[in-house]
């Protein structure tokens, strides 16, 4: 296990099988990992785990890894699959949590309110002035969501409620009703708010750039509450540095963390929160249950709740 579990919620694990876990705060060192993980046949892994072949392969007696997180791009799930190895991850139980964080970053970004934290805190608080600290509106504006899957559909549920008009792209071609399906170049240029909910694979890898950013209105926003390599960051500062973009507000970042003297950092109108998008308490504490649920199921010979497609099939007798 390469970070902390709450006793509670490893209970079924630890009744299960013989448990070691990462209790030495922050996240366990690699070699650290690798020693521990000869000789153990399942994992219960984190995003901040790089799995590959190597690691993979310094592992033989692994069977099964069960990740705490519904996003996989630090896996190398062709690695896992080659070596019979069946991976679990934990969708479903934070897509509202998620959906909620992304509103709470567009009206923070919309309404400009970490700048005017900023101004009440430096003491620049002036008397109720009819024209003082404008932003444009949140509802009514037209909301453009990239990738239209758990996430982006509960994003689109909640921006009916602001009576907001829903663009939308999706790999799949779905049809989501009271929503708009358009491809890229039209969301970004019809979009006042563009939330980037798309996974992070060889496809997506900075699918917006400096093209896609230039499409965009002038005053409309980017959202990103997936992952970070997903935008260009370099095109990002441009685009705020000319000001070709209303800004931006970023639950994730490329690197992460952002070192302190970031040129991210340096605009007002970008708010960056550290990859907080499932963070409360009910979320973090159903995704751990999960977790652990996958690997207990494992070892029952029963199916994984969250087993991961295109990784190695579930056992013999269960449904695919
Ligand atoms: C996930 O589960 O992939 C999230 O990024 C964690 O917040």
């Amino acid at each position: 296990m390469s970070d902390f579990i709450p006793g509670d919620l490893l209970e079924p694990l630890s009744a299960a099988a013989d448990v070691e876990m990462w209790d030495g705060g922050g996240h366990v060192p690699q070699a650290t990992l690798v020693e521990k993980l000869a000789g153990c046949i399942g994992w219960l892994s984190m995003l901040s785990d790089t799995i590959d072949a190597r690691l993979l392969d310094a592992a033989p007696d692994l069977e099964v890894i069960s990740q705490m997180s519904v996003g996989v791009d630090n896996i190398v799930v062709s690695a896992c699959r080659d070596r019979g190895v069946i991976v679990g991850h934990t969708p479903d139980v934070l897509t509202e949590t998620t959906a909620d964080t992304a509103f709470a970053l567009m009206a923070a970004a919309v309404r400009r309110l970490p700048e005017a934290e900023a101004m009440v805190r430096s003491g620049a608080w002036v008397p109720w002035d009819p024209w003082h600290f404008l932003s444009g509106d949140l509802h009514g504006s037209t909301i453009g969501i990239v990738g239209m899957g758990r996430i982006g559909q509960a994003i689109a549920r909640r921006a009916r409620g602001f009576e907001m008009p829903v663009l939308y792209t999706s790999r799949s071609g779905k049809e989501v009703p009271g929503a708009e399906g358009v491809d890229l170049d039209e969301l970004l240029r019809r979009s006042d708010v563009v939330v980037v909910a798309a996974p992070l694979n060889d496809e997506t890898r900075g699918m917006i750039g400096q093209s896609q950013l230039a499409l965009m209105k002038e005053t409309a926003y980017l959202i990103n509450i997936a992952r970070g390599p997903l935008v260009d960051t370099a095109a990002l500062v441009e685009a705020l540095a000319e000001g070709s973009i209303g800004g931006a507000a970023l639950d994730v970042t490329d690197p992460e963390p952002l070192p302190p003297d970031h040129p991210l950092l340096d605009f007002p109108n970008c708010l960056v929160v550290p990859h907080i998008g499932s963070a409360t308490v009910p979320a973090r504490r159903a995704m751990a249950r999960m977790a652990v649920a996958n690997l207990v199921a494992y070892l029952r010979g029963e199916p994984m709740p969250g087993w991961l497609p295109g990784s190695a099939p579930q056992r013999p007798g269960s449904p695919p």
